[in-house]
């Protein structure tokens, strides 16, 4: 039986549509259950649609209260009875409450090379740094933004001319779109866990990310 993923958006969906493709194809052994945009308007919900994948919309504007929308996010969420959630792109900060409810089971795609540059503009931060390496990571989701385990990174080369612009289409093309199905496939193969605030692998604590250069 394989694992039951939901997905988590807010916007276009690329990277949902690689974790779907990943599962058509089965190199991510689960079984799409739920994609759930907090915007009606997400591009991201007619891939879903097209791929014959459940969609639910629940729109944060509908909500006096953070912790109102997460409430009934976690209903949504919870009646789906998914072994792993997948945030790809979904640009909503959650509450403690939601995250202890789906802890361990929760993971995240961010665009740089964690712990540096939490939050967002990741990547004109990086050319502001003057840094030479950007990439994306993925980590647990955790209670403090952008600070859960990180599990694996995958790194790209800055090269002289980049914006903020190429260097997003760069992450996401080279980086995000290999690297989350993979990650999402040890979760979903029941060798990835959270323990004690550590990311477990095949029973051994990751110490550091995995670093993949693509
Ligand atoms: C990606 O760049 C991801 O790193 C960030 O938001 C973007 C989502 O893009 N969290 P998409 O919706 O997957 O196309």
């Amino acid at each position: 039986m394989s694992a039951r993923l939901a997905v988590l958006i807010s916007g276009t969906g690329r990277n949902l549509a690689a974790i779907l493709d990943a599962c058509a194809g089965g190199e991510l052994p689960a079984q799409p259950v739920l994609v759930l945009s907090n915007r009606p308007q997400a591009a991201g919900l007619a891939l879903a649609r097209a791929r014959g994948v459940p969609v639910q919309v629940l729109d944060h504007q509908d909500f006096s209260s953070r912790e109102a929308f997460d409430a009934e996010l976690a209903r949504r969420l919870a009646a789906a009875q998914p072994d792993v959630v997948a945030l790809a792109g979904f640009m909503r900060i959650l509450t403690p409450g939601f995250i202890d409810q789906f802890s361990g089971r929760l993971l995240n795609i961010h665009p740089s090379l964690l712990p540096r540059h939490r939050g967002l503009n990741t990547h004109q931060r990086v050319l502001d740094a003057g840094e030479s390496w950007h990439g994306a990571s993925v980590h647990f989701v955790t209670q403090e933004l952008d600070a859960g385990a990180v599990i694996k990174q995958g790194r790209i080369a800055v090269q002289a001319g980049d914006t903020a612009e190429s260097l997003a289409e760069r992450v996401l093309h080279s980086v995000e779109l290999k690297l989350f199905p993979e990650v999402l496939s040890w979760a979903a193969a029941g060798r990835l866990h959270l323990a004690n605030g550590q990311a477990i692998l095949d029973g051994a604590p990751l110490l550091q990310p995995l670093i993949g250069d693509y």
